[in-house]
């Protein structure tokens, strides 16, 4: 896996990174496609929502984005816990992105059903490559024990899974989620990883100098087809390199 690592001073700079990446992505996309994007969850992202809608409000043009989800809690979108719920919040809600560009994953249906509706929406609107959905971007977190996705480091089957999507439990907590998997999100063309904060150091450090315990977590099994990943971090989750 090659990794291209940058870091940034502090989260705010992060999240501009990630947020030109985008504005940059859309401007190559020719005009009758789509750039097909796939977010994550929880709270590393929001900042780069909140920028994207007060601050790339006409510099981007929205009607060429679309929107796809990495995974999604098991809960009511109005729910403090949904991902799309906070995606919603902090900036879909100005509605820059027209409605039918946005496909959340239904956390509140029931998780086998709608991973199964969820898995035949993106063979109908993605292109495909060895049978699994093909995304332009896939935004990712890495939660502290070097998860990713709704794929934890107690079952890394999830990884190579026949299925495109799957019904995931958090091992912590037991609260459902749906989830792409490994070789889903390992055919987008780009996978941006964005990491900060301190507590995410160690485990950072380990995937990045590819020492052998990395193979417990599952961020250190991503890379696309040509074996890329790009880690956007901040110098806080960078302060053991
Ligand atoms: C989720 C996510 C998940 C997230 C990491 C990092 O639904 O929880 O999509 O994979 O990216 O857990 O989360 P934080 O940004 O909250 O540290």
């Amino acid at each position: 896996m090659q990794i291209n690592l940058q870091i940034f001073e502090n989260t705010v700079a992060t999240s501009r990174a990630v947020a030109e990446l985008i504005k940059e992505k859309e401007k190559a996309t020719p005009s009758d496609k789509f750039l097909n994007l796939a977010v994550s969850g929880g709270t590393t992202p929001r900042m780069l929502f909140e920028m994207l809608g007060n601050e790339y409000e006409t510099s981007i043009n929205w009607k060429k984005v679309r929107f796809f989800w990495v995974d999604e809690r098991c809960v009511e979108p109005t729910d403090a816990e949904s991902n799309f719920g906070m995606t919603y919040d902090a900036f879909l809600q100005k509605t820059l992105v027209p409605g039918e560009n946005i496909y959340r994953m239904r956390g509140e249906e029931i998780p086998e059903f709608e991973a199964e509706r969820y898995r035949a929406l993106l063979r109908g609107e993605l292109p495909a490559l060895v049978g699994y959905p093909v995304f332009d971007l896939v935004l990712l977190g890495m939660g502290n024990d070097g998860h990713t996705a709704s794929i934890f480091p107690n079952d890394l089957s999830l990884i190579d899974s026949e299925l495109s999507v799957a019904v995931n439990v958090n091992p912590y907590t037991q609260q459902k989620r749906i989830t792409l998997t490994g070789n889903t999100i390992n055919n987008a063309h780009q996978i941006v990883f964005m990491i900060t904060g301190e507590n995410k150091s160690k485990i950072l450090k380990e995937i990045i100098q590819k020492k052998p315990t990395a193979t417990n977590y599952p961020a250190a099994h991503i890379s696309t087809v040509k074996g890329n990943a790009d880690f956007f971090v901040d110098k806080t989750a960078a302060s053991l390199l």
